[in-house]
């Protein structure tokens, strides 16, 4: 199977080589003494993002007693975590597009998909304290395959979408019969080569699929979870009819009820919020 995902990859002339500040941003957070510098270092990179935390430290919600103008001072008020995410989100959109007269999925969609995803699953992440920036940026990038197969297929693929409907497992199982592999077998395989780790490449790989087995089970469920709630958002129907047995089981392995899950839909809206708050960038 490696062997067929390094040929197929092999073959995509416009494959993305490894986005830098995407890389240094998911190993800077690894690091249990990372520093506030390195973080504002990075976010020298888009002069809107430090605009924007800026704003948002000192915006009516924040109500700092004196106006932060620091930006370092901005982070601290405004959160590591909520940084950086706000960070991941935006440089992950800006690098990972399907280059020009490509036809394909709606990338911006699929951004848009994927940030909800995300805040979903580090909501659910630091409600059973598990690690939220570990689940924010496998809830990230859990569908990154779907830009590759874009690439590669074009039109095509966007009519195997179109045909699978709503339903996850029905698309990964008319990726499986064409390609022989799935968007996140090619996603988690794209991830590993660009050196990221197994506790970011393992729940991409299983997020339509938790392997209860295996040591990242639960980081698999939290964006199984996260990936479900996120449709549940944009759709409007409830969790349940999106990949209903996944849900399922993805919520008996984190040990939640129904009743969890209406409480997290309402948390993970307001971290939307916050977090489109930080990537405003009005001048
Ligand atoms: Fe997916
Ligand atoms: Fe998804």
């Amino acid at each position: 199977m490696k062997k067929d995902l390094d040929s197929y990859i092999e073959r995509i002339k416009t494959l993305p080589t490894a986005p830098g500040v995407l890389l240094s941003l998911i190993t800077l957070f690894q690091q249990p003494d990372r520093e506030i510098d390195d973080v504002a270092e990075l976010m020298r990179e888009d002069p809107s993002l430090t605009a924007g935390v800026l704003r948002h430290a000192n915006s009516a919600s924040s109500l700092p007693d004196q106006p932060i103008v620091d930006v370092f001072d901005a982070i601290t008020w405004v959160g590591f975590s909520h940084v950086y995410q706000a960070i991941l989100a935006k440089f992950a959109s800006q690098s990972l597009r399907l280059p020009k007269g490509v036809c394909g999925i709606n990338v911006d969609e699929l951004w848009h998909h994927s940030a909800i995803a995300a805040v979903h699953a580090a909501a659910i992440a630091r409600r059973v304290e598990e690690n939220e920036t570990v689940a924010f940026t496998a809830g990230l990038l859990h569908d990154v395959g779907k830009i590759i197969l874009s690439m590669a297929e074009g039109q095509a693929y966007n009519l195997m979408i179109t045909k699978a409907g709503v339903d996850g497992s029905s698309l990964q199982a008319a990726e499986k019969r064409h390609f022989g592999f799935d968007h996140a077998e090619i996603g988690a395989h794209l991830l590993r080569r660009w050196g990221l780790p197994a506790e970011i490449s393992e729940p991409v790989l299983h997020h339509h699929d938790i392997d209860w087995d295996q040591p990242s089970a639960l980081t698999c469920a939290l964006v199984c979870l996260g990936n479900i709630m996120a449709h549940d958002f944009e759709a409007e129907f409830p969790v349940k009819r999106y990949e209903p047995t996944r849900a399922l089981s993805a919520m008996r392995l984190l040990q939640l009820e129904e009743g969890d899950v209406v409480s997290l839909l309402k948390v993970a809206q307001k971290d939307l919020k916050h977090m489109s708050g930080l990537l405003d960038d009005r001048a």
